[in-house]
């Protein structure tokens, strides 16, 4: 088993990342002394396909756990559920000394953290992450948080889990499309931070695609230490966290302009590929680095230009209503290197035009 810190203080925890964790989860949590008594929240979908193989893993450690589901999806993710999630463990008398498991993806993750840093004003939680996605990037961090009709994930609270447990085996029941939105993530790191992993994807790449899980919690481990150490250094993203946001500016307006019909890893692939144009097009950026990171994302079969059927216009429209954007101006996230970049909102609108 693999595990890794994540240095907050007194709010430092592990993240364990191993092939069948799901089944040791109840005698680690025991070990941890965490709580008595556990609700794990999931979507109804990963409910059904892995739900049993953590709630015997609970029970055979003598815990005493509830299962409580929502329907799956970026539609749940509002505070509706919240509320209703909260009901039910009022209903059940759960208290501050309970805790609860997200068990699944960044929504479900997302909502059950928001739900926990609420709750009495405040409940332990621990991440099961179960796509890639969340694997590499969301159960790690403490953003948590609900979308409301004006905006995604405009609600919400930093709140760190107690444990991460990564169980790599989850991923063999994930579609292609979930598990390309997770490689967009891990391409972002390569770019941002890490060169050796950049090079290794490129390797690994069929490896990767296979589903070899040793080669997977290798990259997972790689992606939660970056993470990890971003975080260390900037909790409440007041700067370098930012550098997480590569490739999202562009790639947010584009899911955004398609009505969300693009997926968000293929909006994101598309935001790193135009970001890395401007960078070259301000000579920050070498021509054959570009190309490299062009090639990797297509490599992995993800899209590298904008679809040409989408309105630059919306593009445009909402870059300039993106919320980190500061005085109107999109703050974009440019590399300089393989495993280097920096932030900058000095991208003139000629030059945004150019490669949008
Ligand atoms: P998701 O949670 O909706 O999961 C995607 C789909 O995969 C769902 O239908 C789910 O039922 C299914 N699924 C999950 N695990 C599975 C498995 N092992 N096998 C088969 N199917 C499985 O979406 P996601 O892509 O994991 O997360 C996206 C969300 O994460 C967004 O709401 C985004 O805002 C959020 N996010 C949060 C952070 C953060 O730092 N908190 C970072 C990135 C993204
Ligand atoms: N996913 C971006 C962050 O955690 O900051």
């Amino acid at each position: 088993m693999r595990e890794i810190q994540v240095g907050l203080g007194e709010r430092a925890y592990p993240i364990l990342i191993g092939d069948g964790l799901l089944s040791a989860v109840g005698d680690d949590l025991n070990r941890r002394a965490v709580a008595k008594r556990y609700a794990v929240v999931s979507d109804n979908y990963v409910a059904e396909i892995m739900g049993d193989l953590l709630l015997d893993s609970l029970q055979s450690a003598g815990i005493s756990s509830e299962l409580i589901t929502f329907p799956r999806g970026e539609g749940s993710k509002h505070l509706g559920t919240v509320a209703d999630l909260a009901s039910s463990l009022a209903q059940r008398n759960f208290d501050r000394k309970d805790c609860l498991i997200a068990l699944g993806g960044g929504v479900t993750g997302d909502i059950t953290g928001f739900v926990a840093a609420t709750y009495m004003r405040g409940i332990p939680f621990v991440q099961i992450p179960t796509t890639l996605l969340a694997q590499v990037d969301s159960s790690v961090g403490g953003k948590t948080g609900v979308d409301i009709p004006e905006g995604k994930n405009l609600v919400g609270a930093f709140y760190q889990p107690r444990c991460v447990y990564i169980d790599s085996a989850a991923l063999l029941t994930l579609p292609r499309k979930e598990l390309l939105n997770g490689l967009a993530e891990v391409i972002k790191y390569g770019v941002i931070y890490d060169p050796d992993l950049f090079n290794l994807l490129s390797e690994k790449r069929q490896q990767i695609l296979d589903l070899d899980l040793s080669v997977l919690e290798e990259v997972i481990e790689i992606c939660c230490r970056i993470k990890a150490r971003v975080v260390e250094a900037d909790e409440k993203e007041d700067d370098m966290r930012r550098i997480l946001n590569f490739g999202h500016t562009i790639g947010h307006a584009i899911e955004a302009a398609s009505n969300y019909s693009l997926a968000h890893g293929s909006a994101v692939a598309i935001g790193m590929v135009t970001v890395s144009e401007i960078a070259v097009r301000k000579s920050l950026f070498a021509d054959d680095d570009a190309a490299r990171l062009q090639g990797l994302i297509a490599a992995y079969g993800l899209p590298t230009t904008i679809p040409t059927g989408l309105d630059r216009n919306r593009i445009r429209k909402y870059l300039k209503t993106d919320k980190k954007a500061v005085g109107g101006r999109p703050v974009f996230v440019l590399p300089t290197t393989i495993g280097k970049v920096f932030m900058t909102d000095d991208v003139s609108e000629e030059l945004l035009d150019q490669v949008i």
